[in-house]
């Protein structure tokens, strides 16, 4: 029998029980069974504050350590908005939509963040010994990929002959690496947006049919930026959903171990 490490919470990061909110299950299910991807919206315009509402709720998202390494970019200058379709390869769920967002991963600000939560703790004054460590040697391990990803190497040489004895966290490992680690958080704020949107009567569809590089260049991003994708938004128009929802048999997707 394999036996499993019981890791107790450290003392100094023991906090009394907060109670969780009560919640409706059949709002969220109204929620995620009535999103879809529009290809063609309608003239109606969205609201200042329903587009700050689906922002803070999509900054609200889980992402890896905290550190929040994402930007979403609204376009509404028309002209930017144009040519942002255009990048989008004129399709129509961006060339229709009365709105666009483009939610950009920034793997590039992950030190720039981890001194930011560092002078949280300081100004909260109550944070454990535990949570400092984790700010100042953890993601510091974990996210150092040298100039040019040069560490690499060095990582993955670390990391696979320490796991030849030891669960070891195998990455992320260089430039692409930070990419992947970065998109998965971006992709999870770009879901809770799209809900948010479905929450107030309003409609998106998530795009990663764009020429990356000319949508960079408009928005003036750096090389350490990469788009995790473009999302239009607006009010379906009819006929804006190409035919009825289709999922493969879930005997394909879910496995029990
Ligand atoms: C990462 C990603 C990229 C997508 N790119 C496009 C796209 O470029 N154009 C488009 O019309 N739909 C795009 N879609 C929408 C999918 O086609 C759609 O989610 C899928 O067909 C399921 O339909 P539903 O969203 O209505 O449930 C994309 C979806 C995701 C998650």
């Amino acid at each position: 029998m394999v036996k499993v490490k019981v890791f107790d919470m450290p003392e100094d990061a023991k906090r009394p029980a907060v109670e969780a909110p009560k919640t409706d299950n059949k709002a969220f299910k109204d929620i995620v069974e009535s999103r879809r991807s529009v290809r063609f919206f309608s003239s109606d315009p969205i609201p200042q504050s329903v587009i700050d509402d689906c922002i803070d709720s999509a900054l609200l998202a889980p992402n890896s350590s905290n550190l929040q390494c994402w930007e979403i970019h609204h376009v509404s200058d028309s002209e930017k908005k144009s040519k942002l379709a255009e990048c989008c390869l004129g399709q129509p769920a961006a060339s229709t939509a009365k709105e666009l967002f483009v939610f950009v991963t920034r793997p590039d600000l992950w030190r720039r963040n981890n001194q930011l939560m560092l002078d949280e703790f300081d100004r909260r004054g109550d944070m454990p010994e535990s949570a400092y460590q984790y700010f100042k040697v953890i993601t510091k391990m974990a996210y150092t990929i040298g100039w040019f990803g040069m560490l690499a190497p060095i990582k993955w040489l670390f990391f696979n002959l320490r796991g030849l004895t030891q669960p070891t966290p195998r990455g992320p490992l260089g430039k692409w690496g930070m990419k992947v680690w970065g998109h998965k958080s971006t992709a999870l704020a770009s879901a809770h947006f799209m809900l948010a949107m479905r929450s107030h009567g309003f409609d998106t569809c998530p795009m990663e049919g764009f020429d990356n590089v000319r949508v960079k260049k408009l928005l003036g991003l750096p090389r350490g930026a990469d788009v995790t994708m473009v999302i239009s938004a607006g009010k379906r128009a009819e006929g804006g959903i190409y035919g009825d929802r289709f999922r493969f048999d879930k005997s394909l997707i879910v496995k029990t171990h």
